[in-house]
């Protein structure tokens, strides 16, 4: 490893961090100290205090200090046919070519049919940590053979939950060997229906675990949902036909980039990035957790004791190409920041889904999708080629071009062949210089 020189002393070395009060200050005040403690000038507090449709006060609401927004493009994707029914899916991305790329995905199975999803029930799993018995397999037993007392305490901590048809669906005591000895863990199987369901489950077992503690003579310490949520699937499969994509020589190359996510952890983390890029926007713009899913994800893609590739991709008998993707979609329709984000809300409305467990199955496509027009970049003219566009573009804002200067610059670029910030500069110079 390369050394990592030493910070030299500087002016942000001996600026202090610890601001007592500052949660009790209003947003203004607490854009002042940190304007103060950052030296940011006027123009930079003013765009920080814009929050755009997310008004200030529900932003304060919605997490601690909060000092303003951070605005991310909402794109839509088009073409999508998923389970014979057209939606358009709203993903916040920062990221060029996401959106493009499901659109194009979409556009070479939308004749044929599109994406044919399905999923398990909602169930979350919420996991109660029971340490210090010395008869683990007792304590198993004696928190099983309660399983009606637990149903009926899990459901009196959520009656509405109940009310629409969820609540405790089951029960599982697994002992856990650990550094600190053997852990009695209970599982407790919650069906959250349209909620994420972190609160309700959370709540269930906070409840239920002094009468673990009390049944089994243990100490509990966590209580705390788990976001493997391998009981909340969602599956989402497609076919391409060879002939849509080039040919076979594609469809070739997307199978064998499959098979070397499927064989290697270094292939199957960015593959499955991809995956992520397409369920990660669609997630975010819902005002779901995007921290949850992509926790789930990457679990459920380690399950078998070896991270590996979520999507797959294979050849069928008519030489065409089946891509298949599933999942753990731990997300809510009702509650948290979905409910009370107007922009959540607004997409949500696009999307049209009426179950969390439909808009799951939506999100799933596209994360299928996602991942085929990566493959397909990649096995054929590589990803380069599609990103340069907009990557252009970048460049010629951050050169400083506006309006039409920034589609005349990033052309040029591209038309060079070398899309680089230089010459963006002097392809902006040049611009203006031919105007006068
Ligand atoms: C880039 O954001 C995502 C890809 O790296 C995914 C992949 O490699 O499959 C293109």
């Amino acid at each position: 490893m390369d050394e990592v020189p030493r910070t030299p002393e500087t002016a942000n070395a001996r600026r202090s961090a610890r601001i007592p009060g500052f949660h009790r200050m209003s947003m203004e005040e607490r854009r002042a100290a940190v304007a103060a403690f950052a030296g940011l000038d006027d123009e930079a507090v003013v765009r920080l205090a814009d929050t755009g449709a997310l008004p200030a006060d529900l932003a304060e609401r919605m997490i601690e200090n909060a000092v303003g927004a951070m605005p991310v493009p909402i794109g839509i994707a088009t073409n999508l046919r998923i389970d014979g029914i057209d939606r358009l899916v709203p993903m916040a991305t920062e990221e060029s070519s996401v959106v493009a790329a499901v659109c194009n995905a979409a556009r070479l199975n939308y004749d044929d049919g599109g994406f044919i999803t399905s999923a398990t029930q909602s169930l979350m799993i919420a996991q109660i940590q029971l340490t210090g018995v010395s008869d683990p397999l007792g304590a198993r037993l004696a928190i099983l053979e309660r399983r009606e007392r637990i149903c009926a305490i899990c459901n009196a901590c959520d009656p509405v939950l109940v009310r629409h048809g969820g609540g405790f669906a089951d029960l599982e005591v697994r002992i856990v060997e650990s550094r600190s000895g053997p852990m009695v863990i209970t599982h407790i199987v919650v069906d959250t229906r349209d909620a994420m369901g972190a609160n309700a489950v959370n709540t269930m077992a906070e409840t239920l675990a002094p009468h673990i503690e009390g049944w089994t003579g243990g100490k509990v310490y966590l209580r705390i949902l788990s976001n493997l949520a391998d009981r909340r699937l969602a599956r989402a499969r497609a076919v391409w036909r060879a002939e849509a994509l080039g040919g076979p020589d594609v469809v070739e190359g997307i199978v064998q980039a499959s098979h070397f996510a499927e064989a290697d952890p270094y292939r199957a983390a960015t593959h499955n990035k991809g995956v992520m890029n397409g369920v990660g926007a669609c997630v975010l713009a819902t005002g779901n957790d995007t921290r949850a899913i992509e926790a789930g994800a990457h679990a459920y893609a380690a399950r078998n004791g070896r991270y590996a590739s979520l999507a797959r991709f294979e050849r069928n008998d008519a030489g065409d190409l089946v891509g298949t993707l599933e999942m753990p979609l731990a997300i809510g329709l009702v509650g948290g920041a979905t409910r009370v984000h107007p922009v959540a809300r607004t997409c949500v409305a696009i999307l049209g889904a009426e179950s969390a467990q439909e808009m799951a199955r939506i999100f799933c496509a596209v994360g299928l999708a996602q991942s085929f027009a990566a493959l397909k970049a990649l096995a054929t003219d590589g990803i380069q080629k599609g990103h340069m566009g907009l990557h252009a573009q970048n460049l010629a804002m951050m050169a400083g071009a506006v309006g039409e200067e920034i589609d005349a610059v990033a052309g040029a670029l591209v038309a060079s062949g070398s899309v680089r910030m230089d010459l963006a500069e002097t392809e902006l110079a040049r611009l203006r210089n031919e105007k006068g």
